[in-house]
Parts: C-alpha cells; sequence; structure tokens
C-alpha cells in the first residue's frame, strides 16, 4: 500500500502513482489522509482502462485490491462478492451494498489521478 502525501494533491485531482506500477488484471492500493483517519483507494487496470474504487468491502470492511479481476468486475478474496468496476456495484454476495468509485485518469506522464 501507498500513502499519498497532501503535497500530492492538484486541485480536484489527486495523483497516486504511476501507470507502470499496476499491470493488467491488477490492482494496487493507495491510502489518502481525511479529516477522520485515512481513505484506501484501489485502482485496477482492466481492458485498457482504469478504475478507482474504495479499498474495502461492503460485507467485512477487508481490502478488496488483491482480489482477482475478471470481465469487469473484482471478487473480493474473502469470501467472493463481486463489484463492477466501472460502478461499484454488489453483483454476488454475500455483499449486498456496492462501493464507492472515484472519477481517474492518466496524465500525459503516466500518473494516475483520481479526484474525490
Ligand atoms: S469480506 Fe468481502 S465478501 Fe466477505
Amino acid at each position: 500500500m501507498t500513502s499519498i502525501a497532501n503535497s500530492s494533491i492538484d486541485g480536484d485531482w489527486i495523483a497516486l502513482g504511476q501507470a507502470d506500477e499496476i499491470a493488467e488484471d491488477q490492482g494496487k492500493a493507495f491510502t489518502l489522509p481525511k479529516e477522520s483517519g485515512e481513505l484506501s483507494i484501489a485502482v485496477f487496470h482492466h481492458q485498457g482502462e482504469w478504475y478507482a474504487l474504495e479499498d474495502c468491502c461492503s460485507h467485512a470492511r477487508i481490502p478488496i485490491v488483491d482480489g482477482p479481476v475478471k470481465d469487469g468486475c473484482v471478487m473480493c478474496p474473502w469470501h467472493y462478492a463481486e463489484f463492477d468496476l466501472k460502478t461499484g456495484a454488489a453483483l454476488s454476495g454475500p455483499a449486498t451494498e456496492g462501493l464507492k468509485t472515484y472519477p481517474v485518469r492518466l496524465t500525459e506522464s503516466g500518473a494516475i489521478e483520481v479526484r474525490l
């Protein structure tokens, strides 16, 4: 997991890392400071697109970043709930609530940025 300092914040967009740090069908977790603790975001690279979701399964509040990615979904590595990478919707149990998603973009230099 990579912690991001406040100095990485540029307007509404926050630089998290470089795209080449995340292989196809893999995720990487980043933590950001917030008023009450930290916010953990999982960034996934899948089929040439980038997705950012809260890194906290809605079933038992455990990170999802290391779950397998397939067919537009990430599967929680703990009890196998599936979440839509684009919308965060829970597609299978035991999770019944979706995950928050964040807009994500790449800069010309290959930096991954999210907007909170
Ligand atoms: S912690 Fe994710 S499905 Fe249970």
